[in-house]
């Protein structure tokens, strides 16, 4: 069959890289893709969110699956305009419907629908500009620190966390003063939650559900999670406090209510549900929704999927995911990511990387870069994600640090502490 991705980071490249390896599949095509896509399939230069040369594009070329890597074109409607147009509608799209992605699209939204279904999250409150001063006051009933999260999405941007009162007050004004323009005229504020993060991830069919291998991505710029948010520096699979028991906690008290939730509310959802959980004093709880899978996160959890993921992918479209095997492979996997100087500020792009060919034990995803002159230069933030196994996280990483090493680009950064505090 033939098979469009859509997006084009580090995630994307771990999928399609996953997505090539199928029997399956005969052609895939990435749009819009980067320098390491084009090594495992055919970019294809139109935007993620270009939804009618997306439609054309795949009428044109008898493209038969859209998968879709990045929560933007989900949030926009990605698979109910596929639906909705007479050329497309048979083709799946593997992704939640708009409905299904407001998950991830409004805080507010994600937060009532736990409330409704009874799924553990923090204890919260939404605001807007008609209720300031009962925000203010809310804030005062909670111990520091202050999670104030913008309703909207932000591009990771949208929650802030206080250590005193005073600076809650003030940003909490200020965020529905515009801080992030329209994504939070409405703000959530919420207890804040101690405890180790892990990000867990369903495919569903919307009735059925197959959980992926968990993983711990690194989030601060600098080593000791210190610093600035980034959209993630690294990962690694498994996590080791996401034991048998606390997995099926996690099944039974957080996926499964969400599938059924989803169902028994009629949002069409077919596609991945990542459920990002905080650990407290062993009881999982919900941080937030994402309609997609994570980044970092995809380039190891790729790697510990041993199952034909396009297989996986047929059993969501044709709602009989529950029959198909998902195995996966019970080496550890790590990911660590190489970064431009100055990130997640200002950097400069366009830096030649090499010593790519040089890479032996580790699978290497890009992540912003793209093809000039003949030669791979840098295009983002988050460069090159350098993936590997190992028969332990000691040795994943080890294998990944010493790959790091060979891929040169001025200004280059990464953190030697993945995965070192679990
Ligand atoms: P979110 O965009 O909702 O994932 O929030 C971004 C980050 O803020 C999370 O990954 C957590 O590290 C942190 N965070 C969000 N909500 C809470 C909470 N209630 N308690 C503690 N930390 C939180
Ligand atoms: N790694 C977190 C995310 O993808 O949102």
């Amino acid at each position: 069959m033939k098979v469009l991705l859509l997006g084009s980071g580090g995630r994307e490249h771990a999928l399609a890289w996953k997505i090539a390896q199928s029997a399956k599949v005969e052609k895939l095509f990435i749009a819009p893709g980067n320098a390491g896509t084009q090594n495992v399939g055919e970019n294809v230069d139109i935007k993620a969110d270009d939804f009618e040369a997306l439609k054309n594009f795949v009428v044109e070329n008898g493209v038969d699956m859209v998968i879709v890597g990045p929560e933007d074109p989900l949030v926009k409607g990605v698979y109910d305009d596929f639906k909705n147009d007479e050329r497309t509608k048979n083709i799946p799209v593997i992704g939640p419907s708009k409905a299904g992605a407001v998950l991830e699209g409004s805080k507010d939204f994600a937060k009532q629908f736990m409330k409704r279904h009874n799924i553990p999250t923090a204890k919260y409150e939404t605001f807007d500009g008609t209720t300031v001063e009962e925000g203010l006051k809310f804030l005062e009933t909670l111990k520091a620190p202050y999670v104030l999260k913008a309703d909207g999405l932000c591009a990771g941007k949208g929650v802030l966390i206080l250590p005193t009162l005073e600076e809650a007050k003030k940003e909490f004004k200020e965020m529905l003063g515009g801080m992030f323009g329209n994504a939070s005229a409405r703000v959530v504020i919420e207890e804040f939650l101690s405890g180790i993060e892990c990000s867990v991830f369903a495919l569903t069919d919307g009735k059925n559900y197959k959980i992926l291998p968990e993983a711990k991505d690194y989030k601060r710029i600098g080593e000791h999670d210190t610093g600035l948010n980034t959209g993630g520096m690294g990962s690694v699979s498994p996590v080791p406090f996401a034991t048998k028991e606390w997995m099926q906690k996690v099944e039974d008290r957080i996926i499964r209510p969400t599938v059924e939730g989803l169902a028994e509310e009629n949002i069409e959802y077919k596609g991945f549900i990542f459920f990002g959980l905080i650990n407290v004093e062993g009881e999982p709880m919900v941080i937030e929704y994402n309609c997609r899978m994570g980044d970092p996160e995809t380039e190891t959890v790729m790697l510990r999927l041993k199952s034909d993921i396009v297989d996986l992918f047929e059993g969501v479209a044709e709602g009989n995911l529950g029959k198909r095997d998902i195995e996966f492979d019970e080496r550890a996997a790590v990911c660590v990511m190489l970064v431009s100087g100055g990130y997640p500020q200002t950097y400069a792009k366009g830096y030649e990387i090499t010593g790519l060919d040089k890479i032996e034990d580790s699978v290497v995803f890009h992540a912003g870069t793209k093809m000039q002159d003949g030669k791979v230069v840098t295009n983002g933030g988050r460069v090159i994600a350098v993936s590997s196994y190992g028969k332990d996280k000691s040795e994943a990483l080890q294998n990944s640090f010493t790959q790091a090493q060979k891929i040169e680009f001025t200004d280059k950064y990464f953190r030697r502490d993945i995965g070192q505090d679990l």
